[in-house]
């Protein structure tokens, strides 16, 4: 979910939608907006995209120099108008992100109160409500109130009657204030901010904070007046512009090979042949690498498990995030932690993060968003530099994560002497080649929306790889799952016959991803066995895996030859063209799929 407010002096209502549409990617099942409009409470809320709520609007203005705004991500309480925050419980509106875990105990302490939501959130507006009526002040309110609650959460609150505060808090999920020249903004990310105010103020864990047009005080946990730095953040606020495209996700796929030479400028030194890695991530010394990530970023993990191990001869233990933490991870002191997120925002990975940093780990966090809350509290901070990713299904941030990790590997690989310079050499030279690579992969668009357009017509969908290849097949079914919604497993291909195999039918597409690398001919077996079973197969290969394997396929995409060092990378533009065309041809909403939101910040 996104929040967004504005505490000032001229009207806001325009402002905020325009917030909400930079925080869509958090969701977009329903959103709202409130404002005190001559110190009246006064909202609007829509079922659907913001444009829902925009359309809304157009009839009834709200007109205030206050207000708060929300985009949903439905949690408790299915995605209808009703739902929808700003929530509204007698003076007091409020809009949340996270989950308040205690609600149901809380709402049977308020049996008083009539509550009017299957929200969670609502449970907060009667608090404060309560204890207004009470006879508190409205600071008093607000965090006596806080003090109540149980559960992660960042929240903007207004008050009837005050239209000169809103009161905000952050725990668990991201906040911050930006502040202008004579309102103070607040926003769940610097997303929302950027146009409104270049200089932001990140509210750490338990702080809360009163914002009026002329300033904001914050306080820490138990209430103390604290003061916290001012980040100014650069660049322009430009909202990402989809250009000629049709789709965002289109256009960051064929950014790719822009946005991977940029990842690589971060590690690697290309006349030297080279890559570094920061000091403190201390490669000679660690004994271990845990990676955690949730999604795309978790199979850009897996594949550089395969590097690091292969490569740098370090153990690697990878997981996703929201099993990690609560399996009590046996972790020792010589280990690094990498957190990879494209967002820098998503709650189970973020909760991993400061697992293993109370454990006393080294951490780095591997971000698209350096500003994020990863980025900060990682000790070490890993660029990829991608830009703005904006279609929800990852693509060109998953190719730079891949880059990155495989500068990090050779770098490791460096530092612990397990590679020789020649090695090294050949590597690097690899990993420079892949932005070129995949421009020559793009050229295949055409093709392979051809093929899209049979898979298009399927209910199901298998896709198989071996090695480093095992995690682009995961990810090639992720892909397909999010933006067609055709189901698709991914497997290890040798895994298949253990128990999927029982499911192949004559006509089952297998995309089978087999470049020709060492492992290849015992993949292309596996390919027989389902082949021999009346599978359909599409075969994912490069040109020497063509010639080799050509007859074996029902349909074949052929990728320019590569080191298998890089395969992984070149082999995704493959499964992310053909995910996109197979929606395309499906007809859904591509950028925003259904029941998706590009940053999860609750657990
Ligand atoms: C969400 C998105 C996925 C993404 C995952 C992790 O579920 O829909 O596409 O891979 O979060 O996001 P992160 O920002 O941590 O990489």
């Amino acid at each position: 979910c996104g929040i967004i407010g504005i505490v000032g002096t001229t009207t806001v209502t325009e402002r905020l939608i325009d917030g909400l549409k930079r925080l869509e990617y958090r969701g977009y099942d329903s959103s709202g907006i409130a404002v005190l409009d001559g110190g009246t409470l006064k909202r609007e809320r829509a079922e659907g995209k913001i444009k829902a709520l925009e359309t809304k609007l157009g009839g009834a203005a709200l007109d205030g120099t206050i207000g708060i705004a929300h985009t949903r991500w439905a949690t408790h309480g299915v995605p209808n108008e009703n739902n929808a925050h700003p929530h509204f419980a007698g003076r007091v509106g409020v809009v949340h992100n996270g989950i308040i875990e205690n609600f149901l105990d809380l709402r049977k302490d308020m049996s008083h109160r009539k509550f009017t939501t299957e929200t969670d959130t609502e449970v907060v507006a009667h608090l404060v409500d309560d204890a207004l009526s009470s006879g508190q002040a409205p600071i008093d309110a607000f965090r006596t109130s806080l003090k109540k609650l149980k559960g992660a959460y960042a929240f903007g609150l207004i008050i009837d009657g005050f239209d000169d505060h809103i009161f905000a808090a952050r725990a668990g999920s991201p906040l911050a204030l930006g502040i202008g020249d004579d309102e103070i903004y607040l926003g769940s990310d610097a997303m929302a901010l950027a146009m409104l105010s270049q200089k932001l103020v990140y509210l750490e864990e338990g702080d809360w904070a009163v914002l009026s047009p002329t300033g904001y005080k914050i306080f820490d946990r138990d209430d103390n007046p604290v003061e916290r730095d001012i980040t100014l953040i650069q660049g322009g606020p430009a909202m990402a512009e989809k250009g000629n495209y049709r789709h965002f996700m289109l256009k960051e796929i064929y950014e790719q090979p822009e946005t991977v030479g940029r990842t690589m400028t971060n590690y690697v030194d290309e006349f030297r042949l080279s890559a570094d890695a920061p000091e403190g991530l201390g490669f000679a010394k660690i004994d271990r690498i845990i990676i955690i990530a949730c999604g795309t970023a978790y199979y850009a993990a897996m594949v550089a498990k395969y590097w690091f191990e292969q490569i740098a001869d370090i153990a690697v233990d990878i997981d996703v995030a929201s099993e990690f933490r609560y399996r009590s991870p046996v972790v020792s002191q010589d280990s690094l932690f990498i957190a990879v997120s494209q967002s820098g925002e998503t709650a189970d990975t973020l909760a991993a993060l400061r697992y293993c940093k109370d454990k006393g780990l080294r951490t780095a966090a591997l971000v698209n968003v350096m500003t994020s809350t990863m980025a900060r509290e990682a000790d070490i901070a890993l660029p990829i530099n991608a830009g703005p990713e904006i279609g929800v299904a990852s693509t060109k941030a998953f190719t730079s994560q891949l880059t990155a990790l495989a500068s990090l590997t050779l770098a490791a690989g460096r530092a612990r002497k397990t590679i020789s310079r020649d090695a090294e050499i050949r590597l690097t030279r690899a990993l420079t080649q892949t932005p070129r690579l995949i421009k020559e992969a793009l050229l295949l668009d055409e093709s392979i929306e051809a093929i899209a357009s049979d898979l298009s017509g399927k209910s199901s969908a298998f896709y198989l790889g071996r090695g480093a290849q095992t995690p682009i097949a995961l990810e090639g079914a992720l892909k397909l799952k999010e933006i067609s919604y055709i189901h698709a497993e991914g497997y290890a291909a040798g895994e298949l016959k253990h128990g999927p195999i029982a499911l192949i039918e004559d006509g089952t597409p297998v995309i089978v991803i087999a470049p020709y690398d060492t492992l290849f001919e015992k993949t292309v077996s596996n390919l027989q066995e389902v082949a021999s079973r009346g599978a359909f197969i599409i075969l994912v290969t490069d040109e020497t895996g063509a010639a080799s394997a050509k007859d074996m396929a029902d349909e074949i995409i052929v990728l320019p030859n590569s080191d298998s060092f890089v395969a992984p990378i070149v082999m995704s533009i493959a499964i992310q063209l053909l995910a996109y065309h197979t929606a395309v041809a499906r007809g859904t909403d591509v950028d925003q799929p259904r029941n998706l939101a590009k940053s999860v910040t609750v657990e």
